[in-house]
């Protein structure tokens, strides 16, 4: 993992507004069109209120891609886009001819992804190149939908199915090709509830999908994370 860097933040609170700041950072400092891939999930949520505070961005340069989607019905509580379009799209006004959004939630979901590959592969090239991914880590490993024990999909953009237990069983993600291939990763992890599995996956001891990515990357890529996950970090002793 010689690409990814520990950035430790004292709260939830600081993990926001740090990366909140990287990301503004990024979107002036753009030429041209900014392609930015969201986590969904809670942890990303303070992110996305804060960069909502920051109007006079030049957000017209934004291109939005969710990393993942769950297929339900458009404004379906438990859907991503439904999290993003309350907490950042609307908030800024973003137009939506730069927020794209998969239409999951339709019956044939392997269309929808394919739809959604070609949207992503016009904006951020082949293979894609988006600008930022931001990723979250759930305590099995997983990150965006895909989930350790399934096997993982190829192409830029599938159709998966996560497990049971999980908020929807079929979803469409982004592939580890298109998370690996981004410029930089920020993945944001907060909470005592996350320790064991960074620290799994941080100290190689994980060989989920989130630990796979980390191993592939080449360029920037950033653990973002608050003291209470780092709990378990350097605990580990051998057998
Ligand atoms: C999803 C998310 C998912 C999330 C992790 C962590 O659609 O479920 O994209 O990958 O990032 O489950 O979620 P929390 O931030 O809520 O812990």
């Amino acid at each position: 993992m010689s690409s990814v860097t520990l950035q430790i933040e004292a709260s939830p609170q600081a993990v926001a507004q740090v990366s909140a700041k990287l990301i503004l950072e990024a979107l002036h400092s753009a030429d041209g069109p900014f392609s930015i891939a969201l986590a969904g999930g809670s942890t990303p949520r303070r992110l996305y209120e804060e960069l909502a505070t920051q109007p006079e961005a030049p957000w017209a340069k934004a291109r939005l891609f969710l990393g993942d989607e769950r297929a339900l019905p458009l404004g379906h509580a438990d859907r991503n886009s439904t999290m993003v379009e309350r907490t950042l799209v609307r908030p800024l006004g973003l137009d939506t001819s730069q927020v794209f959004l998969p239409t999951a939630g339709q019956e044939d979901l392997h269309a929808a992804a394919e739809d959604y590959e070609a949207q992503l592969l016009a904006v951020a090239g082949h293979p894609p190149r988006l600008d930022i991914v931001l990723l979250g880590m759930g305590g099995d490993g997983h990150t965006a939908s895909l989930f350790p024990g399934h096997s993982a999909p190829s192409g830029w953009v599938a159709a998966v199915s996560a497990p049971e237990e999980t908020a929807a069983a079929r979803r469409i993600t982004l592939t580890a090709a298109s998370l690996i291939s981004a410029k930089r990763v920020f993945v944001l992890v907060t909470g005592a509830s996350k320790a064991q599995r960074l620290a799994d996956v941080f100290e190689g001891r994980d060989e989920g999908p989130l630990a796979q990515i980390l191993e592939g990357r080449s360029t920037e890529t950033r653990l973002i994370v608050d003291m209470a996950a780092t709990a378990r970090l350097g605990t580990h002793k051998e057998d």
